[in-house]
């Protein structure tokens, strides 16, 4: 196989610069052989001789050489076939490693047999599918689908052989225990010379939690957009009804001499409650109503509430308390929990026709770091669960999806509005904790709500005695309010609730005010007004220099306002617009006599 030719070369035709080097190592003479093994040069082999005199290479010296100049080439070949083969079996062993190694499952198919069986897995498919590796290979591919979409996908493996393209897909895969997983699946035809497919690849990646986090995630995000068109509806609706319940109230009461219009009056007045209930609800689930939040201890709350339920529900419905002992405080409105409470109750009582119980549980619970990866919105931390369980109906997937969405009801017309859990879930919201509900068609239903606790105990439920000073519709109140229409509105409502009335303009009038005089019984005031103090600025100087006065404020709508701007002192009352006259008589009569504002 050998081609090499043999060149006798001397001294003085040696080739540059092999001349010199040679010359000077005394070589005389050479007799070079090229190495050629199958048309591949692989160099030179050259022998020398020092002799002074030319030397004689006669015929046995060349033959002799020639084979020895072969033997050498054929060594050398092989050798580099060694090498070569070690590389191409150290490049396999590591993609074989890389194969077993990586976090995704590949199969691989032979697409020439029937039924285009798995010849290859690695430990990752086997890993997502709980089978071993030996119990995959040999396996069809469909056998890991469901009957149902199987067709979808032979039909898909049939465009794709026909295109020769890769192609993907999403669905559920089932695994040797029978549950199942969704696959992302990425497959990948390998065609031979004549262009026939041989063997179908496929990446297998299990997206099931991924998908789930994005579809919560949208689920929130609808819940966020339905929020702020439900606050802006309310808020401007808010606007009017209060000029409408206002001028209505105004009306019924000077309208005494005719009966008929007073009458009509007043049932404008009460389409105007009406709305003005539905707005606050809707304010609710926005987030924007306007909270009073105190410390709460949550089981004396639910004791004392008990009784209210218990007159609420239907006698074939059981009430069943069960409290855990020791709980941590929580800052929150107690009216609204009440409310909130109560609207569980009552879709629980909705729900259990033929009768049940309806149980309320509270405890303490953690939610860690895996909950708050599984349920985005979610803050880490303590939160004070109370769960309200019913034995009733159950609500199939579909509804628990949509039970917080505002006017969502299954109820017929003017059973049910579907505003109890959106308020539910947006006074949760609102106070920093969160909703769920869990149901079981058949067997009943569970509302969890969980609020933030606070790192203190629950305080003891004693109200601290109030120096009484005035009966209500007795005493002087400062009235600060920034309109001049409303201001005389307001100043004549409380006149003609039997109050003495002292209007100021702004908050540094009605310091001013108090400098001369500092014996009102109650200082009333807008929250926004114009100057350099708002309302609850004015209440801190107030507090600062005159500790002991009594003092309310009153604001409209609070998204930006009143929660945003403007920080509220604590414990301030604060009467939220719109109001009715019985309304302002009851809260300035709280705020006068200093009797606690709690409804419970
Ligand atoms: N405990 C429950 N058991 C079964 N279904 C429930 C339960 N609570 C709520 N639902 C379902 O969720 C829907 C929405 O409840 P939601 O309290 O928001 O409105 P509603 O009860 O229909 O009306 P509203 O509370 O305004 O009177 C209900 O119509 C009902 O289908
Ligand atoms: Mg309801």
């Amino acid at each position: 196989r050998m081609t090499g030719q043999e060149t006798i070369y001397f001294a003085d035709d040696f080739p540059e610069p092999v001349k010199s080097l040679n010359i000077d190592a005394g070589i005389r003479s050479c007799l070079s052989f090229s190495m050629v093994v199958d048309g591949k040069g692989y160099g030179s082999l050259v022998f020398s001789d020092s002799a002074p005199t030319r030397r004689q290479w006669n015929h046995g010296d060349i033959e002799t050489l020639r084979t020895l100049a072969r033997l050498v080439a054929t060594a050398a070949t092989r050798a580099n076939n060694i090498e070569q083969r070690e590389r191409a079996v150290s490049g396999l062993l590591l993609r074989d490693r890389a194969l077993e190694g990586i976090s995704q499952g590949v199969t691989i198919t032979d697409d020439k047999a029937p039924g285009t069986p798995i010849i290859y897995t690695n430990p990752a498919f086997a890993a997502l599918t709980r089978y071993t590796l030996e119990e995959v290979v040999g396996r069809g591919p469909l056998s890991f689908f469901d009957a149902d979409v199987a067709p979808r996908i032979i039909e898909r493996m049939a465009q794709a052989a026909a295109a020769k393209k890769p192609w993907r897909m999403e669905t559920s895969l089932k695994r040797k225990d029978g549950t199942s997983f969704l696959d992302s699946m990425v497959t990948t035809m390998i065609v031979d010379q004549k262009g026939d497919i041989t063997h179908s690849v496929t990446i297998h990646e299990d997206v099931t939690e991924v998908r789930q986090r994005e579809e919560l995630l949208l689920e929130a995000q609808k819940m966020e957009s339905v929020g702020q068109l439900t606050g802006g509806i309310a808020h401007d609706f808010n606007n009017l009804l209060t000029a409408i319940k206002s001028n209505a109230e105004d009306l019924r009461d000077d309208l005494k001499d005719s009966p008929i219009l007073q009458s009509q009056a007043e049932i404008v007045l009460e389409a105007a409650d009406r709305g003005a209930g539905l707005v606050a609800q809707l304010m609710a689930f926005a987030r924007k109503q306007e909270l009073q939040p105190k410390v709460v201890d949550v089981n004396a709350l639910l004791e004392r509430f008990t009784k209210l339920l218990r007159s609420t529900l239907p006698a074939h419905v059981d009430i069943d308390i069960r409290n855990v002992a020791r709980l941590p405080a929580i800052y929150v409105d107690p009216g609204r929990l009440e409310t909130a409470i109560l609207n569980l109750a009552v879709n629980a009582r909705d729900a259990m026709a033929d009768g049940g119980t309806v149980t309320i549980e509270t405890s303490l619970k953690t939610l860690d770091a895996d909950y708050v990866a599984e349920h985005i919105e979610v803050q880490q931390g303590d939160y004070v669960l109370i769960a309200v369980t019913d034995t009733g109906t159950g609500m199939p997937a579909d509804v628990v999806e949509r039970a917080f969405v505002p006017f969502f009801t299954t109820k017929e017309v003017g059973k049910g509005t579907g505003l109890g859990l959106s308020m539910v879930y947006g006074f949760v919201k609102q106070s920093g904790g969160h909703a769920r509900i869990y149901s079981e068609v058949g067997l009943g239903t569970v509302v969890k709500i969980y609020l933030p606790a606070l790192d203190q105990a629950a305080p003891s439920e004693d109200q601290p005695a109030n120096g009484n000073k005035a009966k209500p519709g007795t005493g002087s109140i400062l009235l600060v309010e920034d309109d001049p229409i409303v201001r005389q509105s307001i100043s004549g409502k409380l006149t003609r609730l039997g109050y003495q009335v002292v209007t100021a303009s702004n908050a540094l009038d009605a310091i001013e005010t108090l400098k001369s005089n500092p014996h009102f019984d109650l200082v009333f005031s807008d929250v926004i007004m114009p100057g350099p103090m708002n309302g609850a600025d004015l209440v801190r100087e107030v507090r600062r220099r005159w500790p002991a006065m009594n003092v309310l404020l009153t604001s409209g709508y609070t998204e930006s306002t009143v929660l945003g701007k403007v920080t509220l002192p604590a414990d301030v009352h604060l009467l939220s617009k719109p109001y009715s006259n019985s309304e302002l008589a009851k809260v300035i009569g709280e705020a006068i006599c200093g009797s606690s504002g709690d409804t419970a």
